[in-house]
């Protein structure tokens, strides 16, 4: 039917008209609040390239934790930074390291928050990759997953509600789900960073985190940005292996991909709006160029409306109170 008959701003005259045929929704519910904890005590340390982000000792962690819940955000993800690294990133899967310990004290404090605790060596090796790294610059494959393996199972054992492998190894998947089976968490999901890009988005993140590999770079594991029938590969793999949950990672420049993914999968999909995304919108709104609040419901709506079920997103607190 044509115009004059069909007219499309008919529906979009009021708030209720526009509210009654919306397609997609964003509520508090699908927000993922990444959080950074750091040795020490009394610790709240601001991260200059993520203006608004913090880095917390346990104490100062549990009180923002008790902030994002009451925004109505129910679901952190944990990055832990710990006092000391090493080789092999034995702080990793310490069960009394940085991590550890605030998940023992975040489920201590409220039981019904969700803790997601991101499982990578990365911040916890001296060279800064996500693995064991051999005298010949290359990441170990095998040898890594037997240290992610075990550092997923210390964070389920410390009481995390679910584990994110974020390191990019073949087979993690399938050895950390064995490791945790075999231990008695065969109830833990794992979400699974399945499609992960070796992208220019994280720099801000690897400030807060203090991660930037040492020598090299990500691209020996992490994927090539130009790819997508690889993501939908990677995820068919890590469902195989017996992933809960899938990732993209980043969001925005591959939304592309999250829709391909959720709808050749089906399968229940986050996407990680990420560091570098987030300090784009935060620079943008401090020069007053951009309406802060407005693109970030914005853009987060994009994602939703792409396929991703859950959003990582360091805005998810600011974005539930807009929200509410
Ligand atoms: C660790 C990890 C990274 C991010 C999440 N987990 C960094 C990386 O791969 O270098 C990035 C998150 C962000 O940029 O917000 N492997």
């Amino acid at each position: 039917m044509a115009f004059p008959a069909t007219r499309m701003r008919r529906l979009r005259r009021t708030g209720v008209l526009r509210g009654l045929t919306r397609e997609t929704e964003l509520t508090p519910a699908h927000l993922i609040q990444p959080l950074f904890v750091t040795a020490g005590s009394g610790v709240a340390e601001d991260v200059a390239s993520m203006p608004g982000m913090q880095r917390l000792s346990i104490a100062e962690l549990v009180a923002e934790a008790g902030r994002v819940r009451g925004a109505g955000v129910d679901s952190v993800l944990l990055f832990g930074i710990p006092a000391a690294k090493d080789e092999m990133g034995s702080g990793a899967f310490d069960d009394e390291g940085i991590v550890q310990m605030a998940i023992r004290a975040l489920k201590e404090a409220d039981p019904e928050l969700t803790v997601i605790a991101d499982t990578c060596m990365c911040e916890y090796t001296s060279h800064g990759h996500c693995g064991w790294l051999r005298e010949d610059g290359e990441v170990d494959n095998d040898l890594s997953l037997e240290l992610i393996a075990k550092t997923a199972l210390s964070q389920a054992a410390a009481g995390a509600d679910a584990v994110a492998p974020s390191d990019m190894m073949d087979g993690r998947i399938a050895a950390i789900r064995g490791q945790l089976d075999g231990d008695g968490f065969a109830d833990t999901p794992i979400i699974s960073y399945s499609a992960k890009y070796a992208s220019a988005f994280y720099g801000p993140f690897r400030d807060a985190a203090d991660s930037t590999p040492s020598r090299g770079d990500r691209r020996g594991y992490q994927m090539d940005p130009a790819n997508v029938v690889e993501a939908i590969r990677e995820s068919r793999i890590d469902l195989d292996e017996g992933a809960d949950m899938l990732m993209v990672k980043p969001a925005l420049p591959y939304l592309d991909v999250v829709h391909r993914v959720k709808q050749a999968t089906g399968a229940p999909l986050a996407a990680y709006h990420v560091s570098g995304e987030y300090s784009m919108l935060k620079a943008a709104a401090e020069a007053g160029w951009l309406d802060e609040r407005a693109a970030v419901l914005e853009a987060l709506t994009s994602i939703r409306r792409a396929g991703a079920d859950a959003i990582i997103t360091y805005y998810a607190k600011d974005a539930a109170e807009w929200l509410s």
